[in-house]
């Protein structure tokens, strides 16, 4: 608020202003130029004495001129003691009240407006206060009076900051949204084939996937009024208030149609309702039930679209989701490797990038990342570059941006003893030994005892392509990394340390849903435990048991086995390539951070592929029995073999067909 802070120093200002003018004045009646003399010694015997011709003296004023009759002699001025006047002092001296004549002149107005402003002032300034008071008081009354209006931005495209080129990797979403804006802009060419403009579109996907940003981008675009509004301001204190704001949001918008209304986080208002703790929230139901009215009311003629964006679809109101309100669910995922592609391209777009920098290669890297990770990573990478004194970003600033934006910024100067150092090694070269050796597992892309975050050390495996489902081996064979630190720990130094606890939480926690969830253990495609989702916390934080205590101790009997199975692999291909594992932690207390190239360079079997299921009841290719041939003459790793489990007999035809796993993986 610059002008009330322009206006509160103005009356300080004003104010000191003012009192040295009154003190200026105060003295200034006093003729400067004048010698003094004082009044009851000198003057009262110069009076005396005749020597004095006349005296001056103002109205209300306690100084006296005196004027000597002896013309050389200067005029001197004089004081007069306080509360009294020339006529008390000369009768008290004992003089005539004639003796000598004085001449009064008239006050100055000045001294007389400024002795009334001394009075007038302070209640002035009381009165000052108390308008200013009463006019706060009036603005935050006023506030209260606009509580029901709703909040929303109005955007106009004029000067668009985003436009659909600054999201990318998303382009089916992009579509969908540039359909919506055709929508608004040619209602007739739709209206003309009897097609209904569809009422919402709701943008659903995890967080930092670009679901607010595409919105921003559409506002850019639209080329129609764009209102935009967050769930949460909806919500206030008093019952009622989201209601009215609803009711104003889309009156306004009805204003302005055609034109689009976007409701980012829209979870915060549109939860399922009579859900909750206590039964019901009022008022967000209020403000839900204005918003189901408002999207679906008898009045289906305007040309307002509503696009919302929610990572949550699952807890939203299903009454908010049926076609006639959201008709479109716009789902944007995590970026697969092409969309980690432009995505990068995107926002190292203006960056002074180093030739040596491979998108590709970091595309491929960054497996998992949202967009806002992606964006993260190219912005730390600058700031490392920046912090090093370099005009570009090379692939040093690159790869370190990848390990702080997964672990956390390198911490150097922790203290580490040999031992523990040695420790760390052993662990990290058994999870990177492990991952190298047993054909599911992901491609190890780093290894490194330099302590993030809370890690010692970390072993970094990526996909080589970005996958939707996982396998019963691929979840073994991680598994079984997960164990091999330990065991590399007990086999080196017959000792384990705490280092595994977190490989261990994570390996157990994936056997169990293997058990409970993915129908992966003996126990049978069944899926154990009802989750419920708690709504304020989102999260499962209990779940329920709808299975009996036997089973119970079952469940818990196969997630052990899957994991004695995993440790015991772990075990096995550590025994066996001994030599390596001693390898890779050698050249770890060397060079502290390894690698996929210099792990590479220590082997020399190449690594097991994993073996590709075909059709289950097809006969294989001639292409399949030529690989699988190739591959029968070549020593499969230790590994590999012992994963070629047979088929399983109790199939319907009983006859396992040739070449299992040996098919070449289907294009596309
Ligand atoms: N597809 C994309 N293309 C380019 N940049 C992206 C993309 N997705 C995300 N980003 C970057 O990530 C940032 C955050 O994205 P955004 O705010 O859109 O996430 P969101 O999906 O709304 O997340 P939330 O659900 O947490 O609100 C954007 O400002 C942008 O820089
Ligand atoms: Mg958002």
């Amino acid at each position: 608020m610059p002008k009330r802070t322009w206006l509160r120093s103005g009356f300080v200002w004003a104010g000191l202003i003012l009192v040295l003018l009154i003190g200026w004045f105060a003295y200034s009646d006093r003729n400067p130029d004048l010698p003094t003399a004082d009044f009851n010694s000198t003057v009262i015997a110069d009076i005396k004495a005749g020597k004095v011709d006349h005296l001056v003296t103002t109205e209300g004023s306690s100084t006296v001129e005196v004027h000597y009759k002896d013309s050389a002699r200067p005029t001197t001025q004089s004081r007069l003691p306080p509360n009294t006047n020339v006529v008390e002092v000369l009768t008290g001296a004992g003089l005539e009240a004639n003796a000598v004549p004085v001449e009064v002149k008239a006050a100055s107005h000045v001294g007389a407006i400024l002795s009334a402003l001394v009075f007038i002032l302070p209640s002035l300034l009381i009165v000052g206060l108390l308008i200013f008071m009463m006019r706060q008081s009036q603005g935050s009354n006023s506030q209260a009076m606009s509580f029901g209006k709703s909040k929303a931005r109005l955007f106009s495209s004029n000067r668009p900051t985003v436009t659909f080129s600054d999201v990318a990797g998303v382009d089916e979403a992009k579509e969908e949204l540039a359909e919506v804006v055709e929508f608004l802009k040619y209602p007739d060419k739709f209206a003309s084939l009897g097609a209904r403009i569809p009422r919402g579109v709701l943008l659903v996907g995890p967080p930092g996937t670009g679901k607010t940003l595409l919105s921003r981008a559409v506002a850019g675009e639209a080329g129609v009024p764009f209102f935009s509004i967050s769930g949460s301001e909806f919500v206030e204190m008093f019952v009622g208030v989201g209601a009215s704001r609803v009711r104003d949001l889309f009156e306004q918008a009805k204003r302005n149609a055609p034109c689009i209304i976007f409701i980012d986080e829209i979870d915060a208002v549109g939860r399922q309702r009579g859900a909750g703790l206590g039964g019901s929230h009022d008022e967000r139901e209020q403000t839900l039930n204005q918003i189901l009215v408002e999207m679906d009311g008898f009045d289906s003629s305007t040309n307002v679209i509503v696009i919302a964006a929610t990572n949550r679809p699952d807890v939203l109101d299903p009454a908010l989701l049926r076609p006639g309100r959201f008709d479109r669910q716009v789902i944007l995922d995590r970026p697969d490797i092409q969309g980690r592609r432009q995505i990068l391209g995107v926002h190292m777009r203006g960056k002074p990038i180093e030739e040596n920098v491979s998108v590709e290669n970091l595309a491929r890297q960054t497996s998992g990342f949202s967009g806002a990770d992606l964006e993260n990573l190219v912005n730390e990478a600058a700031i490392l570059a920046a912090r090093r004194n370099k005009k570009t970003v090379g692939r040093n600033e690159i790869t370190e941006a990848i390990d702080r934006v997964i672990a956390g910024p390198q911490r150097k100067s922790r203290v580490i003893s040999e031992r523990e150092r040695l420790m760390t090694a052993y662990h990290e070269a058994g999870h990177a030994l492990v991952a190298r050796m047993l054909p599911h597992a992901d491609p190890v892309r780093k290894v490194s005892i330099v302590a993030r975050g809370m890690a010692g050390g970390y072993t970094r495996t990526v996909p080589d392509e970005d996958r939707i489902f996982k396998t019963k081996a691929q979840f073994e064979d991680d598994i079984a990394v997960f164990m091999a630190g330990q065991v590399a720990e007990q086999m080196v130094f017959e000792e384990i340390s705490t280092g595994a606890s977190n490989d261990i939480e994570r390996a157990t926690a994936i056997a169990r849903r293997m058990v409970t969830e993915f129908g992966m253990s003996e126990l049978g495609p069944l899926a154990y435990g009802k989750k419920d989702e708690l709504v304020f916390l989102g999260r499962d934080i209990n779940e329920q048991r709808n299975y009996s205590d036997p089973v119970a101790f079952q469940i818990d009997g196969e997630v052990h086995k899957i994991i004695d199975r995993a440790h015991e692999r772990a075990t096995t291909v550590i025994r066996e390539h001994f030599d390596r594992l001693d390898a890779i932690a050698q050249l770890l207390i060397r060079e502290e951070t390894i690698d996929d190239d210099q792990l590479e360079a220590l082997f020399d079997v190449p690594r097991p592929k994993p073996e590709l299921v075909g059709p289950p009841y097809g006969r294989p290719s001639a292409r399949a029995q030529e690989v699988a041939s190739a591959r029968q003459q070549a020593p499969a790793p230790p590994a590999a073999q012992e994963r070629a489990e047979p088929w399983p007999k109790d199939r319907p035809d009983g006859d396992p067909p040739a070449g299992r796993g040996l098919w070449p993986q289907p294009a596309g």
